[in-house]
């Protein structure tokens, strides 16, 4: 039996899932707790791992390495960095990158790891997925490459040196570490958000309303790419 794994940062973006889901096992490892549902012939993980990049990379290897996942998918919401993105659209990234990462002092590009590499690229079956729940759902799907960092952006002049230095659509905390642990464990992974704020000096108080919101539209968007991914 095959598994999808779908992992958000925070509780909120992963109820809508559990509320869909219904009936599920749970396991508790490093404390987080793992949702196991079983759905026409595939098996379900659905957790949250608490916010940032380290978190999330503990919870996306636990999702392989222990679930034995066969498929990532990221949902949650995301800072809008892109004047064509507003609170409520969904993006899908092309690639990911860390922001935050920084050896320059060794001449090295900023973002950049020695043998690993600045951007990492999502999976193209998945994202063709993405982009065929958006065309029969009507959906505007963006896509970009969005940046990770474990800082919450709410204001205007590091917004703008992320899009200066890494040319990203989205800002957000987790995404990134998903994209490292599943590219170096050979596992496909995408990641869709929604923007629940434009990562600026009303950043705060946006995403405090927008959240939920957001959050369930991102989430719903996941499930109708698991009713595709299931026939592949
Ligand atoms: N997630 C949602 N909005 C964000 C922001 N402005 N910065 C970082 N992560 C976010």
């Amino acid at each position: 039996m095959k598994t999808i794994a779908i992992i958000g940062a925070m509780q909120e973006e992963i109820t809508p899932l559990l509320a869909y889901f219904k009936d599920y096992d749970t396991k508790n490892i490093g404390g987080n707790s793992y949702y196991i549902a079983n759905y026409k012939n595939y098996k379900i993980i659905i957790a949250y791992s608490k916010i940032g990049k380290i978190h999330a990379a503990l919870t996306c290897s636990s999702m392989i390495l222990c679930f034995n996942a066969d498929y990532i998918i990221f949902t949650g919401v995301a800072g809008g960095l892109s004047s064509d993105l507003k609170i409520g659209d969904i993006v899908l990234a092309t690639s990911l990158c860390q922001y935050d990462v920084d050896i320059t002092a060794f001449g090295h590009p900023l973002g950049f790891i020695p043998e690993s590499s600045v951007y990492i690229n999502t999976n193209k079956i998945l994202n063709d997925i993405a982009k065929q729940v958006a065309k029969d759902k009507n959906i505007p799907l963006k896509d970009g490459i969005i940046a990770s960092g474990d800082t919450f952006v709410s204001n205007r002049d590091k917004k703008q040196w992320i899009i200066e230095n890494f040319n990203a659509c989205a800002v957000e905390m987790e995404g990134a570490s998903i994209a490292v642990v599943s590219n170096l464990l050979n596992i496909p992974f995408c990641v869709i958000r929604s923007i629940s704020d434009s990562a600026d000096d009303n950043a705060d108080i946006n995403f405090d309303e927008f959240l939920s919101t957001s959050a369930i539209k991102s989430a719903s968007f996941v499930l109708s790419m698991v009713d595709k991914i299931i026939k592949i």
